[in-house]
């Protein structure tokens, strides 16, 4: 989604904020810019739509391009088309230039009360926030306080970056539900709304927390919080290396992380008993509800996390999409474990439920299992888990996903062994090698994505720990290769979408051979009957449908059925891979999407 970055320094910024914006380049985005402020004061703005080597040319192009100050920004498009004009920075004349992370919910009032004395140009909600501020500054005569005065009035979410031409020597900033980064280095200042955009310059950062406003200058920083106070900042030194988010020329980020995983998951098995807090544990001791909240394949993970926790103890679990969540009044018990998931531990939706969920319940203790080791679920959550994946670059989530399932697998299991004092999860040190195993089947899978390839239909089906795993499979597909895929539990079948069973719908069917196999079966028989082309994903040896022309069978590496999900999960990513590339599309930015959701 949109992504921030600015700075102060020594020297011109502008290449160096072009750069950094490339960093931020795997969010998603549809437009580009960046405005450098001359030593004369001026305001120079350059903005694109489409790519970020699109702005670089631009840039080069121009005569303007010197300038220690400024700010840039990578726009997914919210309000207004992904047109020019409504990319960001977006300029109150040539006095304010800002960028803006977030949504303006009440943008509308505002603008009817600002469009008396200002022009807007762009269609975006973002501009009220550039003439606000300069009427503000007016009224105030303050910059810091018109700041604040301007975050006042603003409803929704946002992080913002802010040149004032009359304020040459300063970058402004705020921020409220969306994050934002000071970088400190010896030669000035950076802004980013991710450390990832400024961890090859930095190692020092400040994470600003909600209603923070301020400004950077070459050698100082200032923080206020709401009421206006100075806050002393806490600068947290990060010790990660820039991670390396390359790959050859020729593969997608996603096939490089889907193959990735069977080292991500020997970590985390060899990590087993050093990783995790023990307070961590200590919690599971006390424990009788879980609630589970995330959103699109994290709230995936919860669902068959609570297939593994149901079946290993007495704790309830509840699974909750956090958009839905948010907006209900639902009652929780006393005892109740809060489970967010989230790779990026951005994610507006899930930030919300967990925010009121916390408010109403303070006395809940909360995990949140994450990729992000410094984001702002991590902040509001009483313990952490980080998921040891590494930077993911595809906006498909394939291994922080499946770092994830095992990271709820090895909390069933220290669940298990908690209450029960038992070990009733098969064993899974075996996992990675399993994975290995089903990577080597890629060519076979290729074939079966070349005929999927040719249906603009599909209808996954499983039942039992299957079942989540063929929802999370239906999204995977869907989101690269923009095929329509729905995921139905087998005994849904003949509730409903049997009626879509001809010869134009395919479906994958993942059979596990466990207590509801011979239910599969039936219910595969049932689409063949109906003369629908299956393709069968199994960890089973038997083939009933051997001679069956509506039927292809893959064998999956034969495994436990309480570690399938994993298994299939990577079959099915490479099947999603293999059927996207087959169809010409844009596997690891697809259209429309953002790896990193955080609006509403
Ligand atoms: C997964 O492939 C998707 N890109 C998407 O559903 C994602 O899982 C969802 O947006 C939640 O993201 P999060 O894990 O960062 O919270």
């Amino acid at each position: 989604m949109c992504g921030i970055v600015g700075g102060i320094i020594k020297g011109d910024i502008g290449s160096l904020l072009i750069d950094s914006l490339e960093l931020l380049e795997y969010r998603g985005y549809d437009s580009a810019g960046i405005t450098l402020m001359t030593d004369q004061s001026e305001l120079n703005t350059i903005k694109t739509t489409g790519k970020i080597n699109l702005l670089k040319q631009k840039y080069l192009q121009s005569n303007t391009k010197s300038g220690s100050i400024g700010i840039a920004h990578t726009r997914w498009a919210t309000h207004g088309s992904p047109h020019e004009t409504n990319a960001h920075p977006i300029c109150s004349d040539d006095i304010i230039s800002m960028v803006h992370n977030g949504i303006i919910e009440n943008a509308n009032e505002l603008k009817e009360s600002l469009s008396e004395q200002y022009t807007f140009m762009s269609e975006t909600d973002s501009e009220v926030i550039a003439h606000l501020f300069r009427a503000n500054i007016d009224q105030y005569k303050d910059p810091v306080l018109a700041l604040r005065h301007t975050s006042l009035k603003l409803d929704g979410s946002y992080a913002t970056a802010i040149l004032s031409r009359n304020h040459p020597h300063k970058l402004f900033f705020s921020n409220f539900h969306s994050p934002l980064v000071i970088a400190i280095t010896d030669h000035g200042h950076y802004i980013a709304s991710d450390h990832l955009a400024l961890l090859h310059l930095s190692n020092q950062f400040i994470y600003l927390k909600p209603h923070q406003h301020g400004y950077i200058t070459l050698n100082s920083i200032h923080i206020f919080g709401q009421d206006g106070r100075p806050i002393n900042p806490k600068i947290e030194v990060v010790n990660i290396v820039p991670p390396t988010i390359k790959r050859k020329p020729s593969e997608h980020f996603m096939l490089k992380e889907i193959y990735e995983q069977p080292n991500v998951i020997k970590q985390q098995i060899e990590q087993h008993t050093t990783h995790w807090n023990p307070l961590i544990e200590e919690q599971l001791h006390h424990i009788k509800h879980i609630l589970i909240i995330g959103c699109g394949s994290s709230y995936n993970a919860g669902l068959t996390a609570r297939y593994w926790i149901e079946a290993c103890s007495q704790v309830s679990v509840q699974v909750e999409i956090a958009s839905e969540l948010r907006y209900r009044q639902a009652y929780h018990k006393t005892d109740t474990l809060i489970i967010t998931l989230s790779q990026s531990g951005e994610t507006a939706d899930t930030i919300s439920a967990f925010a009121s969920l916390k408010k109403s319940n303070p006395q809940l203790t909360s995990i949140c299992i994450t990729n992000n080791n410094h984001s702002t679920l991590t902040r509001m959550s009483d313990f952490t888990i980080i998921t040891p994946a590494g930077p993911e670059v595809g906006v498909a989530s394939t291994k922080a996903h499946l770092s994830a399932l095992f990271c709820l697998y090895q909390l069933a299991a220290k669940l298990n062994h908690a209450q029960a004092g038992q070990d009733t999860l098969d064993d899974p040190t075996q996992l990675h090698i399993n994975l290995k195993q089903t990577l080597a089947l890629h060519g076979n899978i290729k074939q079966c994505a070349l005929q999927i390839s040719q249906y603009n239909h599909v209808l996954f089906i499983g039942r039992h720990l299957c079942y989540p795993t063929v929802i999370e499979a239906s999204l995977k597909l869907k989101e690269v290769s923009y095929i329509h895929a729905e995921a139905y539990a087998g005994g849904e079948l003949k509730h409903g979408p049997l009626a879509l069973i001809d010869a134009n719908v395919v479906t994958i069917a993942l059979l596990a051979k466990d207590h509801l196999y011979d239910k599969m079966i039936s219910n595969i028989n049932e689409i063949i009957a109906r003369n629908g082309p299956v393709f069968i994903y199994t960890n089973t040896h038997t083939d009933p449908f051997e001679n069956n022309a509506l039927v292809n069978t893959i064998r999956i590496p034969s495994c436990q059925n309480d570690l399938l999900p994993f298994i299939a999960a990577v079959a099915l990513q490479l099947l999603a891979y293999e059927t996207a590339l087959a169809r010409g599309c844009h596997i690891d930015q697809p259209r429309n999407l953002a790896k990193c959701v955080t609006v509403e």
